[in-house]
């Protein structure tokens, strides 16, 4: 439990390694590093100088007067926010004359404010209301009959937070935060002296401006002027709980505010190491779905799938899905059962399903939804570097002086770690960004990509070997680095194969795209810089040459010895929020937790000392071939937990065939998802708010997701998880997730110094955590690479089979929005229903107007495997040739058009390459119409929710 209200020293930290400084404050001696404000330094006394203009979360300001100090032998009445401590100052912080002149600032801004302290939302929770008490302001002498700004009209047109222009003292506080910690830079300070006001973008509201509601000037907010509009309608909280946002693979922590039992406000925890105090729309402000009245809180079950859904209680469900599965596996053998883990839930909750399937029904047949995501980064990153997860921490892009993002929109996709990397590149560093589409980090505000390389949709292994050749030809390798740390013939060979002319710029720009002067400039760019750093999403992965991609990718960084420091590495943007997790715990059909191979006798041993069972020492199936057996009548019951594969997952026909051919299909979930139309059972889940446990984020991050509330259901999704597994006899004992935690430490070498104590301690740890490395590992590889030499692996380009003709001369390449997140099943339950009501289709000006669509047209985008209806964008955002779309509803179902093909390896589907034809279209189909209906009924119930 944290406390309400976290200390706020007034600016931020100087560099711990500055030189030593000691000053006197009201008579007390302090030592400070060199650069730390006066300010800062009285409030690590606990000495608390007034103040409104800053925080520590921001560079210091100085506007609005109320720090003011005297300083033993200057003049005047320095500023402490902006006055640094020198050797030996003197300062005094309270004296008549200080609290005089302070009493004189306040009073000026009071005498322009509504005086209804009492029956303001933010009363008790107001710094202005604090500071005025503070200097011991008692009465106004100027009166409140002049000119003033109390009539000016409230904004309410944001769906989270309201503008009140009559409490705003103008202190820049929430224009100062949109620059500096977001980065979008959509306020400012418009007109002059009295006329100054703060306006968003043109003056026109915040959710016409750029806004993108993150929510960071709203917290930065001294007053009630910016305030959430879930605090005016409940009032202020009393406690709060550190938990961890359940969306994207950023990880960012919250102190969730509660008042009673009832969730007030999320504010991003300023100790949270992946975020920093920063949060984007979705964590911050998208959690209403927790309480939705769409929400299942009763387990059912149904003879068939055409039968309507009957409820019934707990222990009932429980039975019957035991018997269904003892009575599948006795009719059909132990291989026809199986089950889908979820990136959703916590570790610990993947890790006992996983334990389930092995355990309890001798089989390997798991798998998660990482297969239609990241699972090329597993097996790339292993093959190459002995790990399957990114180098780095976050905090690592702040020392990168070239970034090179590729097949990623981090603005959109990790918006938080896009801030972290936005400030960096508005300190220097330089951006090359490699994607189909005008991302906006390629041109944003006081931001320009140094190179932005356009590539056709299946290209990015030319373009990463066209790259690699430059390097290696314009001898910009860094030889003594892969010397000492890579298998030098790998390397010849691999050098000798990049280096061929058909494998240049030049040669490859008519089947890449990219103009091959561009290429090489880029390549430059990333092989000289003193710290260059690879990120990278889906759009690497969700290719047929998916695992091959992120071995290019592997290759290019250990050619340039941009590995094993801080500022460079290799570093997959996961999607969701426990995608890493998912995959350490042992949710892939051939791996235990930190990914040991089933076939491995030593590591079955341990598993069958602990579980007191024999386990199968052959791979299970993964999602696809599950479903190809179902079809086949050899696969016959599945659990999933927390995963819509029918919208989720390719081919979504394929999909509904193999659910449709099983005889018993378990979907947990919080809503009656695609997936349950094929289900037989559906056992209600719980959100993140409602349990213990952990999520593992893109950095390897282990954080603590705590209970904020009892579950809606009943139960917790690992208790759900751990009565199925007692009905079926295996007799577990877990009384609360910390014991899952202890088991998984002492099974698996990576996370062998975990537990909630020392997660309590360190707040957070990167595994591996060992007794080598017990405070964890933040920057992998540092000396050697973990499989020992670094592994360069010939990736060579084969194109998808995937082709354009004159039927389908379009590619099509998918991705997501800010506002939503992957089918939509939350955020279009929330408020964010507002800035993204329906996917539509970006088409470039030339192909629309070639097939005479205007935007805004209805159009039908069909592929060789289905067609859809959506709307059209009439954009230069994507090339000629290329059309792109969001697949956040299910009324578009993008994943009806998309193909069968997938990545060698891993079999991840090859989401971001379909070839498709685009033309105009009347409206939508039949069954879209009555999605869009459904649609239209729970935006109406959102939008009633959000403005309640
Ligand atoms: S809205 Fe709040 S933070 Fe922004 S200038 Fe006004 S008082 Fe300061
Ligand atoms: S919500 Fe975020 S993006 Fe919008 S104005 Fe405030 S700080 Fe800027
Ligand atoms: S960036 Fe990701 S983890 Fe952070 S608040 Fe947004 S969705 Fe949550
Ligand atoms: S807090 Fe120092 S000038 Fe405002």
């Amino acid at each position: 439990m944290a406390w309400i209200g976290e200390i706020d020293l007034g600016t931020k930290p100087a560099p711990e390694s500055a030189a030593s400084v000691a000053l006197t404050i009201d008579g007390q001696t302090i030592e400070v590093p060199e650069g730390t404000s006066i300010m800062r330094a009285a409030a690590l006394l606990g000495t608390t100088i007034p103040k409104l203009c800053a925080s520590d979360n921001l560079e210091a300001f100085g506007s609005c007067r109320l720090c003011l100090v005297e300083i033993e032998g200057r003049n005047g009445y320095p500023a402490s926010c902006t006055t640094p401590v020198t050797p030996g100052m003197v300062v005094h912080t309270q004296s008549e004359k200080l609290k005089k002149l302070r009493r004189g600032v306040m009073e000026l801004y009071i005498s322009d404010h509504p005086l209804d302290c009492l029956t303001c939302s933010a009363n008790g929770d107001c710094e202005l209301q604090d500071q005025a008490g503070a200097v011991g302001l008692r009465d106004v002498r100027y009166g409140y009959e002049g000119a003033h700004h109390l009539d000016a009209a409230r904004d309410e047109s944001n769906p989270y937070f309201a503008f009140d222009p009559a409490k705003c003292i103008v202190c820049s506080r929430c224009v100062r935060a949109c620059d500096e910690v977001q980065g979008t830079l959509a306020l400012t300070v418009d007109g002059r002296g009295f006329d100054s006001h703060i306006a968003a973008s043109q003056d026109e509201g915040f959710l016409a401006s750029e806004c993108v509601s993150c929510g960071a000037c709203v917290q930065a907010c001294p007053t009630a002027a910016l305030i959430e509009k879930k605090v005016v309608e409940t009032g202020t909280p009393d406690r709060a709980v550190v938990t961890t946002c359940a969306y994207c693979g950023v990880g960012c922590t919250f102190r969730a505010e509660m008042r009673g039992e009832e969730l007030v406000r999320m504010v991003p925890w300023k100790d949270g190491k992946a975020n920093r105090g920063h949060s984007c729309v979705k964590g911050r402000f998208a959690w209403g779905y927790a309480n939705h009245r769409d929400r299942i809180m009763k387990p059912m079950i149904r003879a068939s799938i055409d039968k309507p859904w009957e409820e019934v209680s707990w222990d009932e469900a429980i039975a019957h899905v035991g018997r269904e599965f003892r009575r599948i596996q006795a009719a059909h053998g132990a291989r026809a059962v199986g089950a889908i883990t979820s990136s959703r839930c916590s570790n610990e909750e993947t890790f006992l399903v996983q334990k389930l399937i092995r355990q309890g029904f001798g089989n390997n047949n798991v798998d998660t939804c990482a297969r239609v995501c990241h699972s090329p980064t597993g097996y790339g990153l292993k093959t190459t570097f002995g790990t399957s997860a990114g180098t780095q921490d976050f905090d690592s892009v702040m020392h990168a002086d070239v970034i090179l993002v590729i097949g990623a929109n981090p603005t959109d996709g990790h918006p938080v770690f896009a801030s972290r990397m936005k400030r960096r590149l508005r300190q220097g560093a330089e951006l090359i960004v490699i994607d189909p589409r005008r991302i906006d980090l390629v041109r944003t505000p006081h931001i320009e990509a140094a190179h932005h390389l356009p590539l056709t949709p299946g290209t990015n292994v030319a373009v990463l070997t066209a790259m690699a050749h430059v390097v290696v030809s314009e001898g910009l390798a860094d030889e003594a680095f892969v010397r000492e740390r890579c298998d030098w013939n790998e390397y010849l060979d691999w050098a000798a194969f990049v280096s061929a002319p058909e494998r240049s710029p030049e040669a490859t720009e008519l089947l890449t795209g990219v103009p091959a002067a561009e290429l090489r400039a880029a390549a430059r760019l990333y092989a000289t810089a003193r710290n260059a750093a690879i990120y990278y999403g889906l759009g690497v992965t969700e290719h047929s040459q998916g695992s091959s991609t992120v071995m290019a990718i592997a290759n290019l960084a250990m050619a340039t010895g941009n590995i094993g420091r801080e500022g460079v590495g290799v570093n997959p943007l996961r999607g969701q929020n426990n995608v890493q997790g998912a995959c350490d715990m042992g949710s892939f059909p051939h791996e235990y937790s930190g990914y040991r191979h089933v076939s491995d006798q030593a590591t079955r041993t341990l598993f069958e000392d602990a579980w007191g069972v024999e386990l199968d020492p052959e791979p299970g199936l993964r999602i696809p071939n599950m479903l190809d057996a179902a079809v086949n009548g050899a696969f016959k019951a599945i659990f999933i937990q927390g995963e819509d594969i029918l919208q989720s997952d390719p081919n979504t026909s394929h999909v509904a065939a193999g659910l449709a051919a099983m005889e018993c299909v378990v979907v947990q979930d919080l809503f009656l998802n695609e997936t349950a139309n094929y289900a037989h059972v559906f056992l209600p889940g719980s959100t993140f708010l409602e349990k213990d446990g952990t999520f593992t984020n893109a950095e390897r991050r282990i954080q603590r997701v705590r209970k904020v509330m009892e579950p809606l259901n009943g139960y917790g999704d690992w208790e759900v998880v751990q009565r199925v597994a007692n009905e079926l006899g295996l007799g577990w004992r877990y009384r609360h997730p910390s014991e899952i935690m202890d088991e998984i430490a002492r099974l698996t070498p990576s996370f062998a110094g975990v537990s909630y104590d020392r997660l309590e301690e360190a707040g957070s740890l990167q595994w591996p955590v060992t007794e080598a490395a017990s405070e964890g590992t933040p920057t992998m590889h540092i000396d050697r690479f973990v499989r020992g030499k670094g592994h360069f692996v010939i990736a060579d380009y084969v194109p998808t089979d995937e082709r354009t003709g004159p039927r389908f001369p379009l590619l099509l390449t998918t991705g997501r929005i800010l506002s939503h997140y992957n089918v939509g099943a939350q955020t279009r339950r929330t408020g964010n229903i507002v800035w993204h009501e329906e996917d539509r289709l970006e088409i470039h000006a030339h192909d629309a107007e070639n097939r005479g669509i205007r935007d805004g047209d209805w159009v039908t985008l069909r592929s060789r495997a289905g067609e859809t209806t959506l709307r059209a964008l009439v954009t230069e955002r994507v090339a000629p040739g290329v059309v792109y779309t969001t697949f956040h509803h299910p009324t578009t179902q993008a994943n009806v058009v998309t193909t069968d093909y997938s990545d060698w390896a891993t079999n991840c589907p090859e989401y971001k390459v379909t070839a498709v034809q685009v033309l105009p279209s009347n409206g939508p189909s039949d069954w879209q119409e009555q999605y869009r209906a459904q649609a239209g009924r729970s935006r109406r119930i959102a939008v009633a929710d959000a403005a309640e």
